[in-house]
């Protein structure tokens, strides 16, 4: 089928095939338009309002060793911090106080922070009335469950890809298996769930990004976040091909198209590879922003890949303050509610 006649049918049924998928990754030539439907489809089903996710680097310790992530356990260019349960909680306070409804904990897979240690924190979040994400990587399903019955809401785990082969060679001594694992498991435990993937992995094909998609549908994912590879210098992958940004957006726009009513972030490293990034982001599917609040010196430490924090420099008072005039420029307004998923289209 052409493909702009494909694009009105995932505009109209959220349904596409892998070579439907495929094809339309590939051809070019209809970027603006899959651009344009994923917006029409975004302002349909969540509508105008961009929610706010207050996030929090809570700890740059990691026991994994990804060959794309500056956090992995082998860098030694970066120095390690934790923060103490205490500051956690007086940043997520300061979030509550700037108008945010959720606080994402977010870290690198740091044994410091065990149940009887975060179980607590959660509990002391929760008082503050606001939803709470979770995104500390890969736990025994006890632990989910405890989090789970402290409070926290949702959980962020990227699949990062769904090439098995292309997973288990970017993550040395980790299991795709497990992964899984980890991602039927929130869901069961009532998680609102979270998945995504990185785009321009070297080795990453067309089709196995089509299948990831399929993947994101078929897990019945509530959010998905995903964002162009950038590569690291400080990693194996420092000399990957230089990171785009179109082809991220062209993923997001398909996974908007498939899953019409889940909420998509315009993430971080979209803003990295270009000034406008998220705007471009937000009017290419995108409904959720994800403002760093954790303290500059931490910040500058969480270095996944270069350039993430000048993308959004300056305090975060100030920041939000200026997002809300972007955001208002754009015809976009910030939400007040908490901004769960709401399905309004069941995958059958
Ligand atoms: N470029 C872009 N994103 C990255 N992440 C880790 N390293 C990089 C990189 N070099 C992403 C991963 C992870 C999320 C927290 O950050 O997808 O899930």
């Amino acid at each position: 089928m052409d493909s702009l006649a494909l694009l009105d049918q995932a505009q109209a049924t959220h349904h596409l095939q892998e070579d439907d998928l495929l094809q339309l990754i590939e051809d070019q030539t209809i970027n603006d338009a899959l651009f344009a439907a994923a917006d029409r489809v975004r302002q349909k089903y969540v509508g105008n309002e961009v929610h706010l996710r207050a996030l929090i680097e809570f700890t740059n310790i990691c026991r994994n060793n990804c060959l794309y992530c500056g956090l992995q356990c082998q860098n030694r260019a970066i120095t390690r911090y934790r923060m103490d349960p205490g500051q956690v909680l007086h940043l997520a306070q300061q979030a509550a106080q700037y108008g945010y409804k959720t606080v994402v904990l977010q870290g690198g897979e740091d044994a410091f922070f065990t149940v009887d240690r975060l179980v607590p924190l959660l509990r002391q979040l929760k008082k503050l009335h606001l939803a709470v994400t979770l995104s500390i990587g890969e736990r025994p399903r006890a632990d989910y469950q405890a989090f789970k019955e402290a409070g926290a809401d949702r959980y962020l785990l990227r699949i990062e890809t769904t090439d098995q082969a292309l997973y288990e060679k970017y993550h040395p001594g980790m299991s795709f298996e497990n992964r899984l694992r980890c991602l039927r498991d929130l869901k069961e435990l009532g998680y609102e769930t979270g998945t995504g993937i990185l785009v321009g992995l070297p080795g990453q094909t067309s089709r196995s990004l089509a299948r990831d998609i399929l993947f994101f549908k078929q897990l019945n994912a509530d959010m998905i976040g995903l964002g162009p590879f950038i590569p690291n210098p400080d990693t194996p992958l420092k000399d990957a091909p230089a990171p785009q940004l179109t082809p991220a957006l062209k993923i997001m726009a398909l996974t908007r198209l498939l899953l019409p009513d889940i909420n998509i972030p315009a993430t971080t490293s979209m803003e990295t590879l270009e000034p406008n990034g998220q705007i471009k982001a937000l009017q290419s599917g995108a409904n959720v922003i994800m403002p760093n609040i954790t303290d500059e010196k931490q910040r500058r430490l969480y270095a996944l890949y270069p350039g993430k924090n000048t993308a959004a420099a300056g305090t975060p008072l100030l920041y939000r303050r200026q997002l809300e005039a972007r955001l208002k420029a754009a015809g976009r307004s910030v939400s007040t509610s908490y901004g769960g998923h709401v399905s309004k289209h069941s995958t059958p």
